[in-house]
């Protein structure tokens, strides 16, 4: 009976402290996070965008979440300077990812602001970048003989699309497109660390 009792109490002891450092203390440090004053919540467009990216796996090769020059040279490769917990404000679910199979996307807007460019390069990355091992997207658009009005016809370089037709961006497209062009964290933040000192309050002056 008594060895009974002791497992049960170690059970609950190892449950309440993997609560206590997993929930409560991640819990802790998060909830008083406040948006960046130069961060802008989404647009409607950017958010159907966003879920165009989900979708399509976009995460499990691009992260977002530049790091501090302490753990690599990301900012040498223009990916930015290290993103702190308020950049993340609007983002539920978060897209941090955790595979770099190719660049990290969290300023990407800043990078490569063309629609052009980011059209073309999603119906097929190889036009761009030879070589490129990202897949193509060709269903997010359509191919046509002739453009009708109103369609966003995607401008290949030279010898690119289908011999004699146009290719045509679906909205899925437009949406991911308005989605990576909004992708920019480049506005200034103060470190974590800064952030989180409280202000030293101003001794007040003794009435002489
Ligand atoms: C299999 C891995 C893989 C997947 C999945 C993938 N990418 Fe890529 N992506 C790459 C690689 C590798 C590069 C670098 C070569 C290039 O530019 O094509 C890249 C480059 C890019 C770039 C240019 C980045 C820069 O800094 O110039 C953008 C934008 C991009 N991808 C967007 C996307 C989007 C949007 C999706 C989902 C629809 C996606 N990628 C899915 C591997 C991937």
């Amino acid at each position: 009976m008594e060895n009974e009792v002791k497992l049960a109490a170690g059970a609950m002891v190892a449950l309440a402290v993997a609560t206590a450092a997993l929930v409560v203390m991640p819990y802790m440090q998060v909830r008083d996070v406040t948006p960046p004053v130069g961060l802008k919540p989404y647009s409607s467009a950017e958010l159907r965008g966003r879920q165009v990216y989900i979708a399509n796996g976009c995460v499990y090769c691009h992260s977002q979440q530049p790091r501090d020059r302490n753990f690599g040279p990301d900012a040498e490769r223009g990916w930015g300077r290290a993103s702190v917990p308020g950049d993340y404000f609007y983002d539920k679910p978060h897209l941090l990812g955790s595979m770099r199979t190719g660049p990290d996307l969290f300023n990407i807007g800043a990078r490569q602001s063309s629609k052009d460019w980011h059209l073309g390069h999603i119906y097929q990355p190889r036009a761009y970048v030879p070589g490129s091992i990202m897949p193509s997207y060709p269903y997010l658009f359509e191919t046509k003989a002739v453009a009708e009005p109103g369609d966003e016809v995607v401008k290949l370089p030279p010898g690119q699309g289908p011999a004699g037709q146009v290719v045509v961006a679906r909205p899925e497209a437009l949406d991911l497109v308005k989605y990576l062009q909004g992708l920019n964290h480049t506005y200034p933040v103060l470190p974590p660390a800064v952030q989180a000192t409280p202000a030293t309050p101003t001794p007040a002056t003794p009435a002489s």
